[in-house]
């Protein structure tokens, strides 16, 4: 079997990162018997800048031709940060309909969590990754006076929101039936009521899930003072952004999140990328984690039908980091360099 998978590995550590996720894939196709085929795609802010645009015209076309898109971070100082996110990521999210961001936060046996009394940290963040608060409409009025006045506009449909609530709810339906979502419903009393209110009426088609509404700052709290008490946790665009760095740095560093772009229905390509940014503080010297990376291309996979290769590099990640003595990234407090994270794991794959 040959997967097409587009890479783009983006700016800063996107491209330190990405070929340890391709040489962890690699190898466990060729493990479980398959292969991918990469289009290497220089698509960043360094392209940005020769050319003026984050990435071509046909950009969409050439994307839509692969199974699926593997991303290392897009940003970097020079282009502005809103440039390259409505030049590239919002435009591959949007276009393909890839409305649920889905980001696993898991401490695992050897990580360094920060949390006094961490529990059982497992849990799904299903951030809605196609509208909200994350808008292009919007204006700046009476500019340069005293009057001077900004607006922008968060925008949620009914579509958009039904079908992140209904993701949210099958997937708590194979898990631990257990559904919390954040709202901020007395501050933002138009689009927030709403949103409960299409979850109640959600909730009603599956009974056997429970669930609990809660106000994203006391939600931010509870992630840090009992992380256990949640299994999949649904939130709007920008607060499920917010809420996947939190939950990742409760389990020790941002590092390690991985997150997935999903077209649900499989009609367009989705895309996998690593919670964290181009980090352009420690760009160049060759010591950023590549788990995330690495555990985005085990989601690739398992969203491709190749489950048992997903689960192979899973249990490599877990043996590495349970391992006291294997390498680890400045991140985890060790002295490892990217690859010899990535060689680690690629030798403990079986
Ligand atoms: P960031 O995630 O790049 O970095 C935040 C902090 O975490 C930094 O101190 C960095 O060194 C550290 N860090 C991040 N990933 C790490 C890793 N794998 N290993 C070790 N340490 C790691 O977030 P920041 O600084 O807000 O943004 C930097 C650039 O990345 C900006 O241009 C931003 O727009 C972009 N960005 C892109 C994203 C994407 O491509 N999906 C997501 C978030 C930010
Ligand atoms: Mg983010």
């Amino acid at each position: 079997k040959l997967y097409k998978i587009a890479n783009i590995p983006g700016d800063g550590i996107g491209k330190e990162v990405l070929p340890e996720g391709v040489k962890v894939l690699d190898k466990v196709g060729g493990l479980y018997g398959f292969s991918l085929d990469y289009t290497d795609l220089p698509w960043s802010c360094e392209y940005y800048v020769q050319t003026g645009s984050m990435m071509p015209e046909n950009g969409i076309d050439i994307l839509s031709k692969h199974d699926a898109i593997f991303l290392g971070a897009v940003g970097f100082p020079g282009v502005p940060d809103h440039v390259s996110l409505w030049g590239l990521l919002l435009p591959i999210r949007r276009q393909f309909d890839q409305y649920v961001n889905l980001r696993p936060i898991k401490l695992m046996p050897g990580m360094n969590t920060p949390l006094a009394k961490p529990g059982k940290i497992d849990f799904l963040i299903v951030r809605e990754n196609t509208e909200g608060e994350y808008s292009d409409q919007g204006m700046i009025l009476a500019e340069g006076t005293d009057e001077e006045t900004v607006i922008q506009h968060s925008v949620f449909t009914r579509k958009g929101v039904d079908r992140l609530l209904k993701y949210g709810f099958e997937l708590a339906q194979t898990r631990e039936k257990k559904l919390d979502w954040a709202t901020k419903s007395n501050g933002i009393y138009i689009a927030m009521p709403y949103w409960d209110g299409r979850a109640a009426l959600m909730s009603k088609n599956y009974p056997d899930v429970a669930t609990a509404q809660y106000h994203i700052d006391i939600l931010s709290a509870h992630f840090v003072r009992d992380p256990a008490r949640f299994d999949v946790v649904v939130a709007s665009n920008l607060m499920g952004d917010i809420l996947s760095d939190l939950g990742a740095a409760c389990t020790g560093t941002i590092g390690v999140a991985p997150s997935a772009n999903l077209n649900p229905e499989g009609k367009f390509p989705s895309m996998f990328e690593p919670v964290h940014g181009s980090a352009p503080d420690i760009y160049g010297q060759n010591i950023a984690n590549p788990i995330g990376q690495i555990w985005s291309g085990a989601m690739m996979l398992e969203h491709l039908g190749e489950v048992e290769a997903a689960g192979a590099i899973m249990r490599a990640i877990e043996f590495v980091l349970s391992d006291e003595t294997a390498p680890r990234t400045a991140d985890m407090g060790g002295t490892a360099t990217t690859q010899e994270m990535g060689d680690e794991v690629m030798a403990r794959l079986s």
